[in-house]
């Protein structure tokens, strides 16, 4: 896990207390706001600074680049601006924010624009029971409108997006066309020479991007220059059912794909106007197999919908259902985090969307060319980061949501990694790292020279691996890579009592021997293994390893601890170190009760009296501190 910005570790608290923000912000004011947030690609965030009404900044992708997504209302006949900042040769007035407020899956702002409130809500479904729909990339913005006089107001809302969605880069030439019939309407943009698998500043280079909203009465539609069709709807309170056809570059007069409805006059709140945005890429990876080769795979959704129009259709179509089951999905993540606390409930709220946002489901093709819809993969991008493919260590502090909102998510991210191990491509006797360096090329790394974190990889495969089979009865994976999981293990049993100068998770803080934490994690591991062994029905190599792991404990106290006894250890021998040993999570989780009460009890007094003003720091090296150490303790149940 690397951080480049460590900055972000701790940004999430420290935002809560530097802005001066002038709306209602529930459950509080975080660093960035998700709108559309599915994919590693469909990831469009409203940062906020010091504060960021849905007007007063553009809308970026999780690197911070704009993407355009632009939107106006006209409230008798006085136009507002609610989202985006653009700037248009016409005069308009800007909408006041009254409150923010995220969910799991919305984040919905309200802004007032003269005598009527505009209700935006972004709508990210979170899907665990229906992996198709969870798989669709992609995301709705719903706009109701209501007066707050009393009074009876005409108002017609706008909006457009760029197409800064479709590349990393604003110089490269795209493409557009427009389906102006029928129920739908729907903008798509791409490239005009895609690169398949290609990335530039972490956008994607090929694929499609959609705009979509239904075909209502009074609906209109327009693409052309920003100012242009901006200016048209401003000056009109409707769009000219035009489709500017010079193809160009991104940034060359900025070509925008707009829509407008007429909500006609209003009173109390109206049924939302919904627009969908998504992202489409075919193949969406490829995926080193046997023998060396590769493979092309597809997301899920493909095996049901052979279309794009098909799957926008249904996917506009289910928005009052889809906001039904988010709502649903919302209350129940709120009833289960809040039992610890509201603070907790929040950050598991917040954290939600960023988790599933990282993956996508895939599946492959048979000889025949059909989907094959049984052989299920999902991939996860490393954010905010180096770009890696399934990272063994970013999937472990994210492991409990994939448990929480559906174990088979758990399994689907784990089966790459041990299929491609399988193969016997990569020569190290630890898990690797990572499927591949930069997503979506899941290629492996036959050289064995991913960033290596021997203890930490192995440990949490093996972890992971057996929670899953805890939590969903099924041992299948644990049957079919019983090899691979015994091949780790040893490795355990020979490097995580004693670890060898390595990094652990905490790759940003350096290398350490004797990590007191990370032989935590070796630890755990073997002992999971020797539950492993016991679900197998080997019950001489679960004795085994239950000896082992055991005498491992004890030797690990001794080595662990301070000379005064009050604290563990950052690295053994080292009194003065300390840090969080959130790795005792795994022995929690998975029930082992391998450590003693005792090291609880000890660590919990020394967090207390340690504390800085925004929370206890990861360890003695620094003092930053990062939130997937304390959900990993705090999810455990
Ligand atoms: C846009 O570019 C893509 C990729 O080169 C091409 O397949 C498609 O036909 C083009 N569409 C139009 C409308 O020119
Ligand atoms: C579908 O995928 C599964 C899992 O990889 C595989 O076992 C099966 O042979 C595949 N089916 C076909 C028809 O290729
Ligand atoms: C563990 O150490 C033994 C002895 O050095 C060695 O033979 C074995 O290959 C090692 N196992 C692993 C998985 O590293
Ligand atoms: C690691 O700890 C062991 C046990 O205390 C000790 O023998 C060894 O010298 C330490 N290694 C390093 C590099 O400090
Ligand atoms: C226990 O497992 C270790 C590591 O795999 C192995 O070296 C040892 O021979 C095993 N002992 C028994 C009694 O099976
Ligand atoms: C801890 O290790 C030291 C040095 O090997 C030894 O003298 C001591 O008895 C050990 N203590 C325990 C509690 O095992
Ligand atoms: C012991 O840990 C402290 C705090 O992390 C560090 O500053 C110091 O360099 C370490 N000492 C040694 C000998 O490694």
């Amino acid at each position: 896990m690397r951080l480049f910005n460590v900055a972000s570790v701790f940004s999430l608290t420290l935002a809560a207390v530097v802005q001066a923000i002038s709306w209602t912000a529930t459950p509080f004011n975080p660093s960035s706001i998700p709108l559309a947030v599915r994919t590693p690609y469909l990831s469009a965030w409203l940062a906020q600074g010091e504060g960021a009404a849905l007007n007063d900044a553009w809308a970026t992708f999780w690197t911070g680049m704009i993407v355009g997504w632009a939107g106006f209302v006209k409230v008798d006949g006085v136009p507002y601006v609610f989202m985006g900042t653009p700037s248009v040769p016409a005069a308009f007035s800007k909408a006041t924010q009254k409150s923010s407020q995220f969910t799991s899956t919305k984040s919905i702002f309200v802004l007032s624009a003269g005598p009527v409130d505009l209700t935006v809500t972004f709508l990210s479904p979170v899907e665990p029971n229906d992996l198709v729909k969870q798989s669709i990339p992609f995301a709705y913005m719903a706009v109701s409108a209501a007066a707050t006089d009393g009074g009876s107001h005409s108002v017609l809302v706008y909006s457009d997006i760029s197409a800064e969605w479709v590349s990393g880069d604003n110089t490269l030439t795209v493409n557009w066309t427009s389906t102006t019939t029928g129920s739908i309407l729907t903008h798509q943009v791409q490239l005009e020479n895609p690169t398949v698998f290609g990335e530039i500043n972490d956008h994607t280079q090929y694929g499609s991007t959609f705009y979509s909203t239904p075909n209502a009465v009074g609906a209109t539609f327009q693409t052309g220059a920003d100012v242009t069709v901006r200016a048209q709807f401003i000056n009109n309170g409707k769009l000219a059912n035009t489709l500017d056809t010079a193809f160009r570059a991104i940034e060359d007069n900025w070509p925008v794909f707009a829509f407008a409805h007429d909500l006609g006059t209003i009173t109390t709140a109206t049924t939302p106007v919904v627009f969908s945005v998504g992202m489409i890429r075919d193949p969406a990876l490829e995926y080193i197999v046997a023998g060396g080769g590769t493979q092309s795979r597809n997301l899920l959704f493909m095996s049901e919908f052979t279309t794009s129009a098909a799957v926008i259709s249904s996917f506009l179509g289910d928005y009052s259902a889809a906001l039904a089951r988010a709502t649903a999905f919302d209350a129940q993540v709120q009833r289960d985090a809040g039992k610890i606390s509201a603070d907790y409930a929040a950050v598991v709220a917040l954290s939600i969307r960023q988790a599933l946002g990282a993956t996508e489901l895939t599946i492959s093709k048979t000889a025949t060319g059909a989907f094959n819809t049984t052989d299920i993969i999902l991939f996860l991008k490393e954010i905010s980061s180096d770009g890696n493919v399934n990272t063994v260590d970013v999937i472990f502090p994210a492991w409990s949501i994939f448990l929480y909102a559906n174990p088979a998510l758990g399994k689907y991210l784990l089966e790459g990694l041990f299929r491609y191990q399988a193969t016997g491509l990569y020569p190290n006797a630890w898990s690797v790292h990572d499927l591949g360096a930069s997503y979506p090329k899941a290629l492996g790394h036959n050289d064995g020279l991913d960033e290596a974190m021997p203890v930490e990889e192995s440990g949490n495969m093996v972890i992971m691996a057996l929670s899953y089979a805890q939590k969903s009865g099924d041992i299948s994976q644990l049957q079919r890579y019983s090899g691979l999981l015994n091949q780790w293990t040893g490795f355990l049993i020979n490097d995580s009592l004693i670890p060898a100068n390595q990094i652990s998770t905490d790759d940003f803080a350096g290398a350490l021997a004797n990590q007191t934490n990370l032989a935590i994690k070796g630890i755990v591991g073997i002992g999971a293994m020797a539950e492993i062994e016991s679900l197998l029905g080997n019950a001489a190599q679960s004795a085994n390893y239950s000896s082992i792991a055991k005498s491992y404990v004890t030797q690990w106290r001794n080595f662990s601890a301070s000379t005064t006894g009050a604290h563990l250890t950052l690295s053994y021998g080292n009194s003065s170190s300390w840090g969080l040993s959130y790795n005792l999570f795994g022995d929690k989780l998975l029930k082992l009760n391998l450590f003693p009460a005792s090291v609880y009890a000890e660590q919990t007094a020394w967090y207390q009296t340690h504390a800085n003003a925004f929370g206890v720091p990861l360890d003695t090296r620094h003092t930053y501190t990062k939130t997937g150490a304390y959900l990993g303790q705090t999810t455990v149940r």
